[in-house]
């Protein structure tokens, strides 16, 4: 029997500085570290990920970088490689709206980066998610269903049980006006699983974690947490704040669920 693991994910995007991010850490490691039957990762800057592995070492808190290009290495100026992530990072974030939205990352590079992630046995934390505009005219199924289709093409179905999906709707992510709950869980069960069980049949899709993000808090996490399809968070604002984490990763810690076996 495969439960699925609760994961609660910090997202610090473009924030702190090397001493800062250390700062963060060290207010949040210990708290973090009591917390069991959940998995914790912290995904700071590029330039803090050297400071905060040495950090984290020997602890049971993960470390996550927010992007990476597919290559190995090359003149790909101003990139980072799933090579370089792996020396010291098991997670990477994959697909951001921030990234799809400022960067021209589309479903194509999005499943670059994917599979890069499984050549270099990394864990993805896959971001999908419609924008307001596609929520208003009632594109979320179709639009959320061709991010997973086109992200997640090609996946071995080996690796396919170690990819994690975040669902974040666009218009939820640093606004302060989350989903609902429900509206959240019936994405996850109408549009992402279903998806999923096309690529991968459905007990690898029922196995493959599914984090809600967007404005996440302490107050709010536990309408998320109680949904039966949605296995923890990725958390953006709330992340930097070492109570609001700890609070949240606590709660998510309560999750026991997913009865369904991958074989
Ligand atoms: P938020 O960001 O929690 O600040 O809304 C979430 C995210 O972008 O991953």
């Amino acid at each position: 029997m495969t439960k699925r693991i609760p994961l609660v994910a910090g997202n610090w995007k473009m924030n702190k500085t090397i001493a800062e991010a250390r700062e963060l850490v060290s207010s949040m490691s210990a708290r973090l570290r009591e917390i069991g039957g959940v998995e914790k990762v912290l995904c700071p800057p590029f330039t803090s990920l050297m400071a905060i592995s040495t950090m984290l070492a020997g602890t049971d808190i993960g470390l996550g970088a927010q992007n990476m290009y597919w290559e190995e290495k090359g003149a790909f100026t101003g990139e980072v490689s799933p090579l370089m992530i792996k020396e010291l990072c098991k997670y990477v974030i994959i697909g951001h709206s921030e990234r799809r939205a400022y960067f021209g990352e589309t479903d194509e590079t999005v499943n670059k980066r994917l599979r890069a992630a499984q050549k270099f046995d990394l864990t993805p934390i896959v971001c999908v998610g419609e924008t307001l505009d596609e929520y208003e005219s009632g594109r979320t199924e179709a639009v959320v269903a061709r991010q997973i289709k086109l992200g997640l093409a090609d996946a071995d179905s080996a690796f396919a049980p170690r990819i994690v999906i975040a669902y974040e709707p666009v218009w939820a992510i640093g606004t302060g006006k989350a989903s609902s709950g429900e509206n959240a869980n019936g994405v996850v069960s109408k549009v992402i699983r279903p998806a999923m069980s096309a690529l991968f049949g459905e007990a690898t899709a029922q196995a493959i974690r599914v984090l809600y993000g967007g404005s996440v808090n302490a107050g709010n996490a536990s309408e998320f947490f109680n949904q039966p399809e949605i296995d923890g968070a990725l958390v953006g604002g709330a992340s930097l704040k070492a109570d609001e984490f700890a609070a949240i990763t606590k709660a998510a810690s309560r999750l026991d669920r997913g009865q369904l076996t991958i074989d």
